[in-house]
């Protein structure tokens, strides 16, 4: 048995990003956004609503940093994503957050999120089907409390959590459960080979 649902957004697990920008006083403005990702080795997209706070501030900076919260700051975190700065001139600041100015582009760096990329934007595309950001990374920037031993970013130590678009929920983000081109590479192998 199987249930339609018509055409809807549904995909899981959905990411959760951080989109830092600077105010035109400033001022720091950060929202949660979900509707993207890497769309090219060195290349970023974002699928923005052209009302956010944010859309105005890339269009003016041109530059914007992307990064992965950790559960630690979940409710920060959902509650950039639910004000606006165009309404709450002190948005960031009741987060609870902090920032430190990138010192690549014109944007600021959030203190508390372990993993951030630096970007500069290349193209706003205003496609029928919505606003789309492409940013070229220019830097990755990892809080040391991620690194391994190998001082490689380990990804279990971020922490991330998933956004569940079916029932709006969060979900954290576990155990390694594989290796990537690895786990499966043994069914390329015939038993007879
Ligand atoms: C889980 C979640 C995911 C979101 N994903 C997106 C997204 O992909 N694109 C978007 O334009 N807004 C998204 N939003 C909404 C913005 O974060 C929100 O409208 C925010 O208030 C915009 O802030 P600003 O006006 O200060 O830029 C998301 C919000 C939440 C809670």
């Amino acid at each position: 048995m199987t249930k339609d649902f018509g055409a809807k957004p549904y995909l899981f697990p959905m990411p959760t990003y951080m989109i830092g920008t600077y105010n035109e006083d400033e001022s720091v403005d950060v929202m949660m956004m979900a509707w993207g990702g890497i769309c090219a080795t060195d290349m970023v997209a974002l699928n923005l609503e052209e009302d956010h706070k944010t859309v105005a501030n890339l269009k003016t900076r041109k530059a914007f940093t992307l990064a992965v919260p950790g559960v630690d700051t979940l409710e920060a975190s959902d509650f950039l994503g639910i004000a606006s700065s165009n309404q709450m001139a002190d948005k960031f600041e009741r987060s609870g957050l902090h920032a430190t100015k990138s010192n690549r582009v014109d944007a600021p760096v959030i203190t508390e999120y372990p993993l951030t990329l630096e970007c500069e934007v290349v193209e706003m595309q205003d496609q029928p089907y919505g606003l789309r950001v492409l940013g070229k990374i220019v830097n990755v920037i990892a809080d040391e409390k991620i690194l391994d031993e190998k001082s490689k970013i380990d990804a279990g130590k971020i922490q991330a959590f998933a956004f569940d678009q079916m029932q709006n929920d969060y979900y954290g983000i576990g155990d390694k459960v594989g290796k990537a081109w690895n786990s499966g590479a043994y069914l390329m192998k015939k038993e007879d080979e």
